[in-house]
Order: structure tokens, then C-alpha cells, then sequence
């Protein structure tokens, strides 16, 4: 008896302390609840999650179907990264009304720009539907009935859920299918571009300053969710209404200092936490650097161009933002990796469970068939990495890839449909085809040429022979592709039928993307790759769920899988390299250091230097009359968390998650409280842009502001 009561005792009154690393559930979120309020949180869990009340979460989104938004209006007003807005932003911009480089603010409902396809989905609850999930699964079944198994249960849930709602639902496992949640759903598809600044604010730093710290960029975006009349998701239209949001956030102005409190409420989308050795080997150093050399050639091509014009800086710059952000953090991912003897690190780990696992002949096999199984997995990782980053690194390849699909293609209104497309896009893409074609040729002849050296492109020249043969040879296919010439595509199309396939495959360009296709991702690889693969996550089911039952600590919260999470921190600078040290906050000051009218990226605009000659701040101004721009957190963090509100102790905004520390980028596989640290922009340089700068005061007065 007395036992039990000291058992009791300590589970009421002790409180478990959590590292900064962890993504966590909000459903359960009481059990970090006496954790957060003893790091400093002066709120409840319930206050950040529940269904019985209107609470945070309601005033969270995902934005699209990778960033994270925030309700900061009752007239469905949202924040989010530029970053996030980004392609809209492009995809409403011309040369002549360019938003892009000019910035953007509607200074009424009726000048809001639609984003046609753009999405935001809001949490209506969640649920834990693992038993549901799991019925009728038994350990004797094989990987196949348990996944239709599965399937249909999963089926048979959602339908039920959302029977009669105009709500959608989703389940997803959690620890490797060891557990499932529903997430029941709003989708809103009438959303509406209301403002941003001029690229030089809302990417101040472009690609040079990408996961990087002191960060000086104003990374955000504003738009407006559209409902029916009813409150209601509804498609476009001119008589839908500012949707009316449960729950808006209520902004600070407060800011933080070292050491505060603070907790990023959003939707990280993928990490492996739980990795084994091998993965993290195959990611540290297999494919990530052969990934980073092959895009490294492509962007020397496309910055190249992007200094030339405008006209070119516009076309390529999307591509490039997101061809760079991959290819910088990968950088920061294996130099944090091995920097942290990360292999080796879990390599003990598995060690350690192997000894344990031994007296278990339900997990004993687990590590070694990982082995096994990561020794197949890292051949077709790598032809996966070049075709994907070699062979389908240039437009020409791209477009040979497409017509090959027309090739393919029998049904005769699919082959007109996917005909047209193909013309259609001919138009725009032959308008400045004499710039584009000499970026667009090189780039392939170099990526080409890189896998052929590296002995992956077999297909096309052996390692051994030389590289101006090579390039000569590939030249030659470019140039002599109906794909490089207007006049020969058109006449190839322009009465295309289901029996001019075969025109179609002769040309060089189809042939050479066919045999990469076949060298490279043979059917026989594509099904090792899928069974290799099932079987991996088969092993990582097990591996986890002995990893729990060896000891309750080795498991702490669920790999993101871009569901709602809450992460939490403090407020904290750090030590990238001896002898630097980084504080934990960015001003004004630094961009107006920073500046240089020579570098695109570093231009500062003449409005912005005005409100710093002037000093002109106003209640934006932190207590040294410093303008803060940006800080960095303990929070964990990952890609999907752009956009997540960044609140205070008392469940304040005071800031937009946009990036992490390239120094600690290695966190998605290995969490270092030393070196991970996630970037926020600071709430009250956003307001500033919105208000002083643009004077966008119309909705600076739809803000809830606390003082
Ligand atoms: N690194 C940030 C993230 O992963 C921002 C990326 C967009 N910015 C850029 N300069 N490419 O999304
Ligand atoms: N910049 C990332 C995003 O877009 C955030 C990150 O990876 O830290 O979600």
C-alpha cells in the first residue's frame, strides 16, 4: 500500500523535465505542461490545445502543403514567411506590376489578389485512432495484409469521422505505424494576397544569407482566408466574405530577451529522429555530396544569368531559391553530423541495443537486417541521386521527359490534351530561348558530364574518356534535338497522332533520357527499391518499439510527419566555432552594415534608410531604441515550421519561425541544444514594415496588439 501511494506521489508531483529536442503532440501536451510552466509558460496546455474550448491551436494553419500560418485578425487576416508566399507572390507578378521586387499592399478588401490552388487547412480536432487503426492486425501477418488491413480500417475511420461535416479527415502513423492520430480537417481554398514587402526585405540576404545567423531578413508575407456566407469553406468567388476565424492571436510588443521563454506552434513536416547508423551515414556523406557538387554547377549557371537582367533574375529566381536551400543545408547537415560523430554516436546506441536484444528474439534480428537491408538501399539511393540531380537537372531533359510520356501515351484524347499542353508550354518557353538555351545547354552538359566522370553515366561515356569528348558528344544531342528547335517541335506536333510515336522516340534527346532511365532505374532496382524500403520501415517499427520497451527514455516524441506540433525553448545565442560568439539578436543596424548597391541581394531600399536616418521607430523600438529584426530560440524546429508562430510565456505572437542555424541543420536527424537553434523574425520588425514603411495602416488596425 504504502508503495503504491509513493508511486502515486511521485507520478503527481514530480515533473518530468524534457530537453530542448522534441516535436510534440498538442492532444498531449498536459504531459509537458508542468515541464513548460517551470521553463517559464504562465499559460496551460489547454489554452494551447483543446476541443472544448476555443483555444491557440484554432488560429493555426497549414499554409499550402509545407509552410505554417497564423490568424492575427477576426477578418481571417494571416501571416506567413515571404519565403512561403513566394510563388504566389511570382505567380501574381509581370515585369510591369512586379510584387516581387516592388512589394505589394491592398489598402482595401477589393484590392486583394486571388491565389488560385493555394490552400489553408485548419485543425478541427485530433484524435488517437490507434486501436481502430490496428484491428483485426496480428504479428503472423505479412507486410501486405497488414498494410490492407490497415488501409481499410483507415477507410472505414475517416469516412465515419467526417459523415455528414464538410470537414476532411487524415490519419497518419506515429513512431513507424506503432501508433496512429486523425487529424479532422478545414480546408479553405478562397485565400487572398494582401501584402508584402519588396524582395530586398522580404529576402534580404537571398540565398547568401539563407541558414545563416545574424539574419537580417523580413520574411513575411500577409493574406486573407475567404469563407461563405456561412462561415464556411467556399471556392472563389466575389461574394465570399473574410473568413472569421475561432481563435486569433494576440500580438506582443513586449519582445524577449535572453533566456525568455518562448514555443514555435506549427507544422514540422519530416525528421528521423530515430535513424539508424546507416541512414545517417548514407545522408551524411553518400548523397548529400553528391547532391550539393551537382547542384552547385546549376546554380553557377542560373546566378550567372540572374546578374545579367531582371528579366532573367525573375525567371529563374524561384527555381534557384529552392534549388540553394536544399543545397546549403545538406552543407550544414553533414558538417553538424560529423561534427558530432554522429555515426558513431549511433553506432554505440545500436551497440548497446544489440545487448540488449539478444535475450529477445523478437527484436535480435532487427539491427542486422537494417544492415542488411541499408547495404542494398545506398546502391539505388545513389542512381536515384543522379537521376534526379544529374539527369533531370536541365529543361531539355525535363521537356524529354514529357514528350516521352506523349510518346507513350495511346488513349487519343489524352495524347490531344497532353499535346497542347506541350505547345503551350512551347510558347512561353521559346520567348527568350537564344539567353535561356545557353544556360539551360550548359547545364546539362555539365551535370551529364559529372555523372560520367563519377562512373553513373556508363550510358553515355565511360569514367575513362575525356571530358571534352563527352561534352562534345552530349553538345551534339542538344543541338540536334527537336526539343532545342521551335520550328521542328511545332511541325512535330502540330498533327501529332498516336502513330508519330515512334518520331518522338528517335529523337536524340528522348533516346538519351530513356536509356538514363533504364541504366539507372531499371524495373528490377524500382522494385528492390520498394520492397527494400517496406521492409526498412517493417525494421524501424520493431527497432522502436524495442528501443521503448529497453528503456522508456530512449523514446521521446514522434518523428515530425507534418502534423501540429508544439516545440519549446529559450531564447538563447551560441558558439558556432571557437572564438565566436553569437548573440541571440538581430537589428536594424545589421542591414544598413550589411548594405552594398553592387550586391542584389544586399540592396537596401531608400524608404527602409529614411526610417533609419530618422530613427523614426515608434512603438517598434525595443527598450535601447534599437529596431529588433530577428532572434534565435532552443526551439526545435524543422521545413513546415516556416510560418509558425513564435509566442511568449503567455501565448503571445512575438515572432514568425523562418529558418534554422546552418550550424545545427543537422537536427532533422540529431539534436544538439549546443548548436540547433531556430530563427524568428521579430514580430515587431514586421509591423514596422507593414505600418512605417508601408504605411499599410489599415491593417495594422485590424491587429490585436498588447502593449
Ligand atoms: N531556409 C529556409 C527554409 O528552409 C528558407 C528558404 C527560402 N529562402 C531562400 N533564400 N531560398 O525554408
Ligand atoms: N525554412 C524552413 C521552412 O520553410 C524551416 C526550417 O527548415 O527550419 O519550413
Amino acid at each position: 500500500m504504502k508503495r503504491i501511494l509513493i508511486a502515486l506521489l511521485i507520478a503527481v508531483f514530480s515533473v518530468p523535465t524534457f530537453a530542448d529536442e522534441g516535436m510534440w503532440i498538442p492532444m498531449l501536451l498536459k504531459r509537458n505542461e508542468a515541464d513548460m510552466q517551470q521553463k517559464g509558460m504562465k499559460i496551460s496546455a489547454d489554452d494551447i490545445y483543446s476541443i472544448n474550448q476555443a483555444c491557440l491551436k484554432d488560429a493555426i494553419v497549414l499554409f499550402g502543403s509545407g509552410c505554417t500560418g497564423e490568424f492575427v485578425s477576426d477578418q481571417g487576416l494571416l501571416f506567413t514567411n515571404h519565403h512561403c508566399g513566394y510563388s504566389f507572390i511570382a505567380r501574381n507578378s509581370t515585369l510591369e506590376h512586379n510584387y516581387l521586387a516592388n512589394g505589394f499592399w491592398a489598402k482595401s478588401f477589393e484590392e486583394e489578389i486571388p491565389c488560385v490552388g493555394l490552400t489553408v487547412t485548419r485543425l478541427v480536432r485530433m484524435e488517437d485512432v490507434t486501436e481502430q487503426v490496428l484491428k483485426g492486425v496480428e504479428d503472423k501477418m505479412s507486410e501486405a495484409e497488414r498494410e490492407n488491413v490497415i488501409a481499410a480500417n483507415i477507410k472505414a475511420v475517416t469516412k465515419k469521422a467526417t459523415e455528414g461535416t464538410h470537414y476532411s479527415a487524415i490519419i497518419k502513423p506515429f513512431y513507424y505505424g506503432n501508433q496512429y492520430f486523425m487529424y479532422v480537417n478545414e480546408v479553405f481554398t478562397d485565400v487572398r494576397m494582401v501584402g508584402t514587402p519588396p524582395s530586398n526585405i522580404g529576402k534580404f540576404g537571398g540565398d547568401t544569407d539563407n541558414w545563416m545567423w545574424p539574419r537580417h531578413t523580413g520574411d513575411f508575407s500577409v493574406f486573407r482566408v475567404y469563407a461563405g456566407k456561412d462561415n464556411k469553406p467556399a471556392d472563389y468567388s466575389a461574394d465570399n466574405v473574410p473568413y472569421k476565424p475561432l481563435q486569433h492571436l494576440t500580438i506582443s510588443l513586449k519582445g524577449v530577451e535572453e533566456n525568455d521563454f518562448t514555443f514555435v506552434f506549427g507544422y514540422p513536416g519530416t525528421t528521423n529522429r530515430y535513424a539508424t547508423s546507416q541512414a545517417v551515414d548514407l545522408a551524411a556523406n553518400v548523397t548529400n555530396p553528391v547532391r550539393i557538387d551537382l547542384r552547385t554547377i546549376r546554380l553557377n549557371h542560373y546566378n550567372n544569368a540572374m546578374n545579367q537582367d531582371a528579366a532573367q533574375r525573375l525567371k529563374y529566381s524561384s527555381k534557384v531559391a529552392s534549388i540553394a536551400n536544399g543545397w546549403k543545408k545538406w552543407q550544414g547537415e553533414s558538417l553538424g553530423i560529423n561534427r558530432l560523430d554522429g555515426v558513431e554516436k549511433k553506432q554505440e546506441f545500436e551497440k548497446r541495443f544489440q545487448q540488449w536484444a539478444n535475450n529477445n528474439p523478437m527484436y535480435k534480428d532487427v539491427l542486422p537486417s537494417m544492415e542488411k537491408n541499408y547495404a542494398i538501399l545506398k546502391s539505388i539511393e545513389l542512381n536515384n541521386t543522379y537521376f534526379n540531380e544529374a539527369v533531370r537537372a536541365s529543361d531539355f531533359m525535363g521537356r524529354a521527359a514529357t514528350l516521352l510520356t506523349l510518346a507513350n501515351t495511346t488513349n487519343d484524347s489524352l495524347i490531344e490534351a497532353r499535346k497542347n499542353a506541350f505547345i503551350k508550354h512551347n510558347e512561353t518557353y521559346f520567348k527568350d530561348f537564344d539567353k535561356h538555351s545557353i544556360v539551360d545547354r550548359a547545364i546539362f552538359i555539365e551535370t551529364f558530364t559529372y555523372m560520367c566522370k563519377a562512373g553513373f553515366g556508363g550510358f553515355v561515356a565511360n569514367k575513362d574518356v575525356d571530358i571534352a569528348t563527352i561534352e562534345e558528344m552530349l553538345g551534339k544531342i542538344y543541338d540536334k534535338s527537336v526539343l532545342t528547335s521551335e520550328k521542328n517541335i511545332m511541325k512535330l506536333l502540330a498533327n501529332y497522332k498516336a502513330k508519330d510515336a515512334k518520331k518522338i522516340l528517335k529523337d536524340p534527346a528522348v533516346e538519351l533520357y530513356q536509356l538514363a532511365y533504364e541504366n539507372l532505374l531499371p524495373a528490377s532496382s524500382r522494385k528492390e527499391y520498394s520492397k527494400v524500403t517496406k521492409e526498412i520501415n517493417r525494421l524501424y517499427r520493431l527497432y522502436v518499439k524495442g528501443m521503448m520497451e529497453m528503456d522508456a527514455n530512449n523514446v521521446s516524441f514522434p518523428d515530425a510527419n507534418l502534423t501540429l506540433r508544439v516545440a519549446y525553448g529559450h531564447v538563447k545565442g551560441f558558439a558556432p566555432k571557437d572564438g565566436v560568439y553569437y548573440k541571440p539578436y538581430t537589428t536594424l543596424e545589421g542591414i544598413i552594415e550589411k548594405e552594398n548597391p553592387d550586391i542584389y541581394d544586399y540592396v537596401v531600399e531608400p524608404r527602409l534608410k529614411e526610417l533609419y536616418n530618422t530613427r523614426d521607430y515608434g512603438q517598434y523600438a525595443n527598450a535601447k531604441g534599437e529596431l529588433p529584426v530577428a532572434f534565435i530560440a532552443t526551439n526545435h524546429t524543422t521545413g513546415g515550421n516556416s510560418g509558425s508562430p513564435v509566442l511568449n510565456a503567455n501565448g503571445e505572437l512575438i515572432g514568425l519561425n523562418f529558418d534554422r542555424c546552418w550550424e545545427g541543420t543537422m537536427s532533422d536527424l540529431l539534436f544538439d541544444p549546443n548548436y540547433c537553434r531556430n530563427i524568428t523574425l521579430d514580430i515587431r520588425y514586421c509591423l514596422f514594415i507593414i505600418d512605417k514603411y508601408a504605411g499599410a495602416t489599415n491593417l495594422i488596425n485590424e491587429l490585436t496588439i498588447s502593449k
